[in-house]
């Protein structure tokens, strides 16, 4: 290998195209929807021919926080008390008065003993696992359907990565036998998994973790403003003690910026070596104030989520009952699972050409096979969104079955 001249930079280039053509002979090459409103119960999507007013079913805004005026406003008055950036990482001069007073909303709302806001909820996985897993004796277990910040917090993090089953008690316990000489061990669990909208067993995991003397992380990304009292997640709920809890200001706090909740000196651990909270420019003012607003939202009106349940609940069993793979649950996620690239993109496109925007989810978001539409049901939508929905998605099942040439909704699940 070390004789070969290097490639040259046409050489290159043509490469790089013939991998982009692979993943698009594969129906997994991806492209960036270009959008001309905001993000809410609809969309106007770009397209060649021009403009398209949709039904938008992929935004996570559960709450439908992010065009709301108050928290709109809110996040122009911090703009204009702040500043339009931060102007650099927290550690430098970058921390103000509003990442603290959101860390202490955060900390006082989850009942924890501190919090570290983020810039993302990406980041905050990343921060953590390579804090906690930072010696060759330290070792991450993780449920194989975790979010890829997990995968890459712990591909960046100096232990051994090992997986469990997803939501599989006895292989987790096997996993935790295995590794009972490890230096230090992290369980990293969703209380709601991102693409099947599924819960994770906590009170098991939670007790095979102290039975076995390793840490718990648990994402609750998807589960706060969704579950638990006021909106509160999944550990919440259970009266799960994590010794970690991740959450994103993106989804039900309709706004941008990770977190982290739990003991101070866990936290203080990530700030000293927690290299993408160091060395990352703190959020946007903006961001602070909007998430500070949405959590004031769900303290005023504490039963935004039980209806989010609800609506979310009625949309899920209408389409079971016409006969779609779309698996049990209570969370604002409702996966429709066809199986292979084809009838994804397919069921996708026939949607579109009704006006209803849900991209098709395909690998490696999800594994081979597990192929899906994925609708996010927010309180954004109306009765009437809803129902469209269900027309569309009935009148799809009937030719459906007609004209899909692939497996069909019958496909493997994730
Ligand atoms: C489970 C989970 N964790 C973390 C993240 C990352 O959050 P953010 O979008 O704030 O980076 C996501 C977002 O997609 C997620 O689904």
């Amino acid at each position: 290998m070390g004789h070969e001249p290097p490639p040259s930079y046409a050489q290159m280039r043509l490469a790089i195209t013939a991998e982009l053509s692979e993943l698009e002979a594969q129906g997994r090459l991806r492209k960036r929807p270009v959008i001309d409103s905001p993000n809410g119960r609809v969309l106007v999507l770009r397209q060649p021919g021009g403009r398209r007013k949709l039904h938008n079913w992929a935004s996570n805004d559960y709450l439908g926080a992010a065009n709301r005026l108050r928290v709109k406003n809110a996040a122009a008055r911090a703009l204009r008390s702040f500043g339009a950036g931060a102007g650099a990482a927290r550690l430098l001069s970058g921390g103000l008065s509003c990442h603290r007073r959101l860390e202490e909303r955060i900390a006082h709302w989850l009942a924890a003993p501190d919090a570290l806001v983020t810039t993302s909820g990406f980041q905050a996985n990343l921060s953590v696992l390579v804090s906690l897993a930072s010696g060759p004796e330290d070792v991450i277990i993780l449920d194989r359907l975790c979010h890829a910040s997990t995968y890459d917090g712990a591909h960046l993090a100096a232990g051994t990565m090992l997986r469990f089953q997803h939501n599989d008690l006895a292989d987790l316990d096997k996993q935790l036998r295995r590794t009972s000489g490890a230096h230090r061990r992290l369980v990293c669990v969703e209380s709601v998994y991102s693409m099947d909208g599924d819960e994770a067993p906590l009170v098991g995991i939670s007790a095979l973790c102290r039975e076995h003397g390793a840490l718990l992380l648990v994402d609750e990304a998807h589960a706060i403003g969704v579950i638990g009292p006021g909106g509160r997640g999944g550990c919440a709920e259970l009266g799960v003690q994590a010794d970690l809890r991740i959450g994103t200001c993106s989804k039900s706090l309709g706004s941008q910026g990770g977190f982290i909740a739990g003991d101070r000196e866990l936290i203080e651990l990530v700030v000293n070596r927690g290299r993408s909270f160091i060395f990352s420019t703190a959020p946007v003012p903006a961001a602070m104030g909007a998430a500070i607003e949405s959590l004031d939202l769900l303290r005023e009106e504490p039963e935004l989520p039980e209806r989010l349940r609800r609506e979310a609940g009625e949309v899920r069993s209408a389409l079971r009952s016409q006969g779609w793979q779309v698996p049990e649950g209570r969370s604002a996620i409702i996966p429709i699972i066809v199986g292979s690239e084809q009838p994804a993109l397919e069921l996708s496109a026939l949607l579109l050409a009704h006006g209803h925007f849900a991209p098709a989810i395909r690998p490696p978001t999800v594994p081979p096979g597990g192929c899906r539409l994925r609708l996010s049901i927010t309180l954004a939508h109306r009765p009437s969104d809803r129902l469209r929905l269900i027309k569309v998605m009935a009148a799809a099942r009937s030719r459906w079955r007609d004209e899909a040439a692939a497996p069909g909704p019958a496909g493997p699940g994730a």
